[in-house]
């Protein structure tokens, strides 16, 4: 089956991670820039108002029977904006698809994010990955906010998560 990987990233981990991942399945990786850049004032306004930011490209060529893995990070509970316009155009081709994030995790999981791609995608996911930082962190004192904020991906981390998700997403692909 052919792979294809989307990702989206505002400061490098699920950059880092999808081209990983698109190296390993050796798929075409198609990269999601916002035509205007996202600021935190962007994001918060983006969350609250299920604002669709215009992007690069289009993601309309990709054949209905490619696997497609969705890489980006969530905000506020909710997968990163910049998705969405591509969201909204493959919604039709009910695509098999994974979504994988490396997100901050120092609240907790991010329980919304397979009812939202189903609702967004209007077809379940077959596998979703939220690995955490909070996970790659000292557990005393607790990771705040700001501490997995200002994480950045190690080479190692990279790699170990990389080789758990290709585990993962092999396995769901298998059966
Ligand atoms: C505005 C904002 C909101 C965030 N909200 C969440 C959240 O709800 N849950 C979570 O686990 N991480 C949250 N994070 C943390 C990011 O998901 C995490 O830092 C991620 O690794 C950033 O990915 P990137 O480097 O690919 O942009 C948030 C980060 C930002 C900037």
């Amino acid at each position: 089956m052919k792979i294809t990987v989307i990702s989206y990233s505002l400061t490098g981990n699920n950059e880092a991670l999808a081209a990983k991942l698109a190296s390993e399945f050796s798929a075409e990786h198609i990269k999601i820039v916002p035509v205007i850049p996202r600021t935190f004032g962007m994001i918060a306004l983006d969350m609250l108002f299920n604002r669709v930011p215009k992007i690069n490209l289009s993601v309309k060529h990709i054949a209905a029977n490619n696997f497609i893995i969705f890489v980006a990070p969530v905000w506020m509970g909710k997968i990163a904006s910049p998705l969405r316009s591509c969201f909204e155009e493959l919604k039709k081709h009910q695509h098999q698809y994974a979504f994988v994030s490396i997100s901050g995790g120092a609240d907790g999981s991010n329980p919304k994010l397979e009812s939202e791609l189903e609702k967004k995608l209007g077809k379940k996911p077959a596998i979703v990955l939220d690995y955490h930082i909070a996970d790659l962190l000292p557990s005393e004192p607790k990771p705040t906010r700001d501490d997995t904020s200002a994480y950045r991906l190690t080479e190692e981390n990279t790699l170990a998560i990389t080789s758990q998700t290709v585990q993962n997403i092999q396995e769901r692909l298998a059966n």
